[in-house]
């Protein structure tokens, strides 16, 4: 019997439906996500990261920050990244619309940073966990040093203006952060993605007790106050021992 038909077939069955699977489908799907504008701010989402952050991001990509760190928050039945505050919500597709190459990460020595820039503002405290993360409490991740200039102040000289002040280090050293180690900073406050998305909602904003809207009678209904307010509240546990 002359089996080629059916090995050709065969062999064109399973390409096609590999290409159908992995190409046309997720194609199809996500292939033409487009900036949104966020309804309540008006601000288009996501706007990438461009200027110092930018460049950032590829000292983050020179660096290997990637191999210690991911960008991704998993969603709520698959891991405890909410719970651990890493985000509000789960990482989708259109939060690295903007991103190039997207550095997702795939080992978690160190804390994911999907939304560091919500939980750093400070770019002087990033600069010394950088430069020495000990300084910060941070002991578990390496410190890039050599992203600082240190230069030796003669007697009476006053360091310069953007000095870092590190706790522990000589006093007649000046430590003054590079540009990349201030592109860096910037990069990693750059980093949020807090905002509700369609396929990814935020979760209702806890209301805070007491604070009612116009909606007056609600509070003698069922929609509790106290219910709405995140586990970790204090109040309620210190009430019950008084019961
Ligand atoms: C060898 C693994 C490793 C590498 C490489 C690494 N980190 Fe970390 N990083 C950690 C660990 C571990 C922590 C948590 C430290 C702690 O809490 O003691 C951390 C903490 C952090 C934090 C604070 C996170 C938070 O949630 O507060 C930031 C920001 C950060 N790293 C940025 C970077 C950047 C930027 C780079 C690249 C220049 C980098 N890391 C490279 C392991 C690493």
């Amino acid at each position: 019997m002359n089996s080629g038909p059916l090995i050709f077939f065969g062999i064109f069955l399973t390409l096609a439906s590999s290409f159908w699977g992995f190409l046309l489908m997720p194609q199809m799907k996500m292939g033409n996500q487009q900036v949104t504008e966020i309804a309540e701010t008006g601000q288009l989402y996501p706007i990438g990261h461009s200027g110092m952050a930018g460049q950032g991001a590829e000292v983050y990509r020179s660096l290997g920050c990637v191999e210690c760190h991911t960008r991704q928050v998993r969603p709520r039945n698959l891991g405890g990244d909410i719970a651990r505050g890493w985000g509000n919500r789960r990482s989708v597709a259109q939060d690295y619309l903007k991103d190039y190459p997207v550095l997702l990460g795939d080992l978690r020595v160190g804390p994911d940073l999907a939304n560091a820039g919500v939980r750093h503002t400070n770019e002087i405290e990033l600069l010394k966990l950088l430069y020495k993360p000990q300084s910060v409490n941070m002991g578990g991740m390496p410190g890039y040093p050599f992203l600082f200039q240190r230069n030796h102040l003669t007697q009476g000289q006053q360091p310069s203006a953007d000095a870092l002040k590190v706790e522990g280090e000589p006093a007649d050293w000046e430590i003054i952060p590079s540009e990349n180690a201030r592109a860096l900073a910037a990069y990693i406050l750059s980093l949020r993605s807090d905002v509700s998305l369609f396929e990814a909602p935020l979760p209702p904003k806890p209301k805070p007790a007491g604070q009612d809207t116009n909606a007056a009678p609600a509070s003698a209904t069922n929609a509790q106050p106290a219910g709405g307010a995140p586990a970790a509240s204090a109040p309620a546990p210190s009430a019950n021992p008084a019961k």
